[in-house]
């Protein structure tokens, strides 16, 4: 095998494309961001990285409060519409007839079309950079009803959930493997 070395980069894949939502019901906003991931188990802790030019990064310095919702594969032209458009001039819920709820711990809507939804509140903010990083503890998950089955597991993998790697989105594919499956005794 021989490596090629490139230089530091965001070469991170894949990683999910999340429709973040903020502002109110009255006045919401949608818009996508690749630069999210998990920062603590317990407390239960995630973050989002914006630009400051994004209308959504006022919004969200003001209210401190944000919502990820994950997309499924059918919703891919959506996400990228999220990502190309500004809610500075466009309407993108209503242009995207996206549906919102409420949220139960925040102010800021939940997409009812996301099988799942981390509602956030910011506890720190960092600028590192092109991007600020929102770190936010996540104060409740709205998930939909049909991926629950009848012993209370939540069936994230029928939900069909899209994945962003490289400039390119994705279906999530086969199921390869269950959590601590390669060291499970046989029976
Ligand atoms: C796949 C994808 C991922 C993106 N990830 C981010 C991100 O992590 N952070 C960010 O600030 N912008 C990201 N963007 C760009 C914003 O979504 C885009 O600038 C959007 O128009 C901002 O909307 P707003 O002005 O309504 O806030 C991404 C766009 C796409 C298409």
């Amino acid at each position: 095998m021989s490596k090629v070395i490139w230089k530091g980069s965001t070469m991170l894949a894949p990683v999910p494309p999340a429709l973040v939502t903020c502002g109110t019901m009255r006045h919401p906003n949608v818009f996508t961001v690749a630069w999210t991931g998990i920062v603590c188990t317990h407390p239960p802790m995630t973050y989002i990285s914006v630009r400051p030019s994004r209308h959504s990064y006022a919004i969200i310095s003001k209210m401190r409060e944000f919502v990820i919702n994950l997309p499924t594969s059918s919703m891919s032209k959506i996400t990228d519409y999220c990502g190309m458009k500004t809610g500075a001039n466009t309407d993108k819920i209503s242009a995207c007839q996206l549906e919102l709820v409420e949220g139960s711990t925040v102010n800021v809507p939940v997409l009812a079309q996301c099988p799942v939804s981390l509602e956030c509140k910011v506890c720190e903010t960092k600028h590192l950079g092109t991007h600020t990083m929102f770190l936010a503890n996540i104060t409740a998950v709205q998930v939909e009803e049909k991926y629950i089955d009848s012993k209370g597991k939540f069936n994230l993998q029928q939900a069909g959930l899209l994945a962003y790697a490289h400039g390119e989105y994705f279906a999530l594919g086969r199921k390869c493997g269950n959590f601590g499956f390669s060291v499970k005794k046989k029976h």
